[in-house]
């Protein structure tokens, strides 16, 4: 069994996985609520928080999984991107794990752990497929050919597509992160009702920080009426992100021909594009948002270090 690891955000992971792909457990202990009061996540709260969880979180999960630390083979954490001192627990831990039993240590990039979501019994994806990664930090439409790796095709030159869900929540007075409870409210709204364009730039790639300055002027235009009109703004914008999303993933998928499209990260929850995108494939709604089962799944494809070649290992805060 591989032991997976996730700190790199918010989110405090581990999960259980075999080498076949099947979860035995997947504990996510999440400290938005912690954050919430801040409007969004403070990267020195994120790591001492992470200090105190990751002990039991992998206790946790090795208890959910009815194993014992003598059933774990390898130990699967993510090296980067994210905040530095997240990551550094989780890796320190994993490192700590792996050391004291002297197994290997896959070090995993999260954006390949996301892709990694779609490899996990029972619906497993086989690569090629073009793959839309949409989450809290980064928005890329990705190439991928094998299990191991991708090459990116295009990306946000600004914000990221749950940046501005949750930029959007912010306007609209939903709280952090509010990308879930914008898509609530946009359920009982007109996605009509307003018109927020997308910028358009280069052929592949995202602008989403234009949209979100058009939605607060329209909120501050309204006045008095923004409150009777807040579902209708959360409508129309979430129908302008969703169709920037879905028109270049059909976009990427035509020129780089693809038939599959899969869809990963935390705005793959989103009921719109899922609905919108009704082609693609996505990722269970558990595996959306972070969890170390995306990680542990990661690491049955990319490189392992054997003991004790990776003591020296450094988590890296953003895309090499
Ligand atoms: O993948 P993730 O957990 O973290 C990163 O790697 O960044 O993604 C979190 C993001 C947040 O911005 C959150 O608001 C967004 O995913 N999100 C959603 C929904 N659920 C989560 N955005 C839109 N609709 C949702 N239902
Ligand atoms: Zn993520």
């Amino acid at each position: 069994m591989i032991l997976g690891i996730e700190t790199s955000c918010d989110e405090t992971a581990a999960a259980l996985v075999t080498k076949d792909g099947d979860i035995r457990s997947n504990v996510v202990s999440s400290q938005a609520g912690l954050h919430a009061r801040f409007g969004g996540v403070v990267p020195e709260v994120a790591s001492r928080r992470h200090l105190e969880l990751v002990k039991p979180v992998i206790e946790e999960a090795l208890d959910e999984a009815e194993a014992r630390l003598d059933d774990v083979d390898t130990v699967a954490v993510t090296q980067g991107p994210g905040l530095a001192g997240a990551l550094l627990v989780g890796l320190s831990a994993a490192k700590a794990v792996a050391w004291a039993r002297r197994l290997p240590l896959a070090p995993v990039d999260h954006l390949h752990g996301h892709i990694a979501s779609l490899y996990l019994r029972p619906n497993v994806l086989e690569p090629p497929f073009l793959c839309l990664l949409a989450s809290g930090g980064h928005t890329l439409l990705l190439d991928v050919q094998e299990q191991d790796g991708y090459r990116v095709l295009g990306t946000s030159i600004d914000d990221a597509a749950g940046e501005a869900f949750d930029k959007g929540a912010r306007v609209l007075g939903l709280g952090y992160p509010g990308g879930a409870a914008l898509d609530r409210l946009a359920r009982e709204g007109d996605p009509e009702a307003f018109s927020f364009p997308v910028a358009r730039v280069g052929e592949l790639d995202f602008s989403f920080s234009g949209v979100k300055t058009a939605l607060l002027y329209a909120a501050r235009e309204l006045g008095d009426e923004l409150e009777s009109r807040r579902a209708d703004l959360a409508a129309s914008y979430q129908r302008a992100l969703v169709r920037a999303l879905v028109e270049r993933a059909r976009d990427a998928a035509t020129q780089s021909g693809h038939g599959t499209i899969a869809v990963v990260g935390g705005v793959a929850a989103n009921s719109e594009l899922r609905a919108t995108l009704a082609e693609a494939r996505f990722a269970p709604l558990s595996l959306c948002t972070d969890n170390a089962a995306m990680i542990a799944s990661a690491g049955r494809f990319g490189r392992c270090l054997p003991y004790p070649r990776y003591l020296d290992l450094d988590a890296y805060a953003s895309r090499p």
